[in-house]
């Protein structure tokens, strides 16, 4: 449908008090997708239902993240193709919501004009009022850290099926201040949401059809939550909890830090069924010096020790980590001990990436290493971690996993799902429906995925 058209037919549907349509783009991590989810369903209440089709939309919202590299920039680049669809449709709503818009505030509306709302991560209960106050054609922002707890606001939801695999945030916000960072000052202070809370909504995330939940925190093993009896629970006590769930029947956690990896939680590894052997652990650097630097408090020596401990429990995990390469003062001899690192754990999976600096971070003020180096440092961990990818892969094959099924594949009878150890496995000629959990054998590796058959 050409633009225009789509317009007129908007503009009927309108018209006749149909839904007005909601399209969100989501940046970054698991939390903005469960944040875009809210989102949505906080704005339902407002008469806006989803759309796939920009050019549909009334409502634009851009759910950014701003851990990385020129993030604010790339936030003016997208809204700067959107004055088209504005110029196309004054009615237009647009809205920035996230961690850019955290970190930038009222200066998005200043750069650039077509933005009628602006709302940070913690303020997303309060988009009804903040839409109602930009359709009058008022210019709305709030990236307050409110005292009320936003979780709280987002409970009413319609009882809508939900594909098999959710997140669920348990945990936000970091008190860590890694020197590179800057989480602990767009996302705030590190909060948990009460036991109860994230009982009750796992509870309907199984009711609506949901078999897998992954519990999202910028540092969810530090969870401390309270019980009814006020009693604060770590993350393992809270899985514990959720492990009682009928329906519910695998449960994974990201991302955690290696200080707060406590005994109860590397024990539950070994011991409750339900957690699934996959850990994505963090380390940034396998050096002690830019590990200091970077405010880690953490050693190489006390990380290897941990990986030691949670094998121990759980022998077969697959393990996953972040590096950051081409940090300020990165030395040789420092990139090589994060090879080093590398060899000595074995990854399954690997995210790494090259350092930029973030305004307003402690490692902002320093001197930055040779970008050259830089660049070929990151090329020589890519290929290291591939490798090691690549060799977990391949030890699958003719191995028993469970898959759970989460959508067909794209040629005819084909499944796609995951294991256990989260690798996206397809299957041939496969019966099986979505949310289905059965047996599999490996058969074969590719670059990002295994292909299995039912047995
Ligand atoms: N530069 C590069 N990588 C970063 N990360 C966080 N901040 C930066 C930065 N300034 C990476 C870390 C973190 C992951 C989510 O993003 O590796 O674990
Ligand atoms: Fe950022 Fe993670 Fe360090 Fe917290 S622990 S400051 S979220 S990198």
């Amino acid at each position: 449908m050409s633009d225009l058209k789509s317009e007129q037919s908007g503009q009927a549907a309108r018209e006749a008090g149909a839904p007005k349509k909601l399209f969100i783009k989501t940046y970054g991590c698991q939390m903005n997708v469960y944040d875009s989810e809210r989102m949505a369903e906080a704005l339902g209440g407002q008469g806006y239902e989803p759309t796939e089709d920009m050019a549909q939309a009334d409502m634009i919202l851009l759910n950014t993240c701003h851990i990385r590299e020129k993030a604010a920039e790339k936030v003016y680049h997208e809204l700067g193709r959107l004055r088209p669809l504005k110029d196309a449709k004054p009615d237009l709503k647009i809205g920035v919501a996230g961690c850019v818009a955290q970190a930038e505030g009222e200066e998005i509306m200043r750069r650039q004009p077509l933005v009628d709302l602006v709302v940070g991560p913690q303020s997303y209960h309060r988009l009804p009022q903040l839409e109602a106050k930009a359709g009058k054609g008022g210019k709305a922002i709030d990236t307050d850290f409110p005292e009320e707890d936003k979780f709280e606001h987002l409970v009413a939801r319609p009882k809508a099926r939900r594909a098999p695999a959710a997140f669920l945030t348990v945990q936000e916000g970091c008190d860590k201040f890694c020197a590179f960072c800057v989480v602990p000052y767009t996302r705030g202070a590190e909060v948990s949401r009460p036991v109860d809370r994230v009982l009750g909504e796992a509870r309907d995330l199984v009711e609506r059809g949901v078999r897998e939940i992954t519990l999202l925190g910028q540092n969810v093993n530090a969870y401390h939550g309270e019980d009814a009896k006020g009693r604060t629970r770590t993350l393992a006590q809270l899985i514990w909890a959720l492990n009682e769930i009928d329906g519910l029947e695998r449960i994974r956690f990201t991302t955690s830090h290696p200080n707060d990896m406590s005994e109860d939680l590397i024990e539950a590894h070994g011991t409750c069924a339900k957690l699934m052997p996959y850990l994505h652990l963090p380390v940034q650097s396998g050096s002690d010096h830019i590990l200091k630097r970077m405010n880690r408090s953490h050693t190489a020596e006390s990380y290897l020790r941990v990986i030691e401990r949670i094998r121990a429990a759980r022998p077969d995990i697959l393990l996953s980590s972040d590096f950051i390469v081409g940090f300020p003062e990165e030395s040789d001899a420092d990139f090589e001990a994060t090879l080093e690192l590398i060899r000595e754990v074995r990854y399954g999976q690997a995210y790494s990436f090259k350092y930029s600096s973030r305004p307003g971070t402690p490692a902002a003020e320093r001197a930055l290493v040779d970008e050259g180096a830089a660049s070929e440092r990151l090329a020589r961990i890519q290929a290291l971690l591939t490798e090691q990818q690549r060799e977990v892969q391949d030890e699958m094959i003719g191995r028993e996993v469970s898959v759970m099924f989460e959508r067909k594949g794209r040629h005819e009878g084909q499944m796609v799902g995951k294991s256990e150890y989260l690798h996206a496995v397809h299957v041939g000629d496969n019966p099986a429906q979505v949310g289905d959990i059965r047996r599999v054998r490996i058969i074969g590796s590719t670059t990002n995925s295994l292909r299995g058959a039912l047995i």
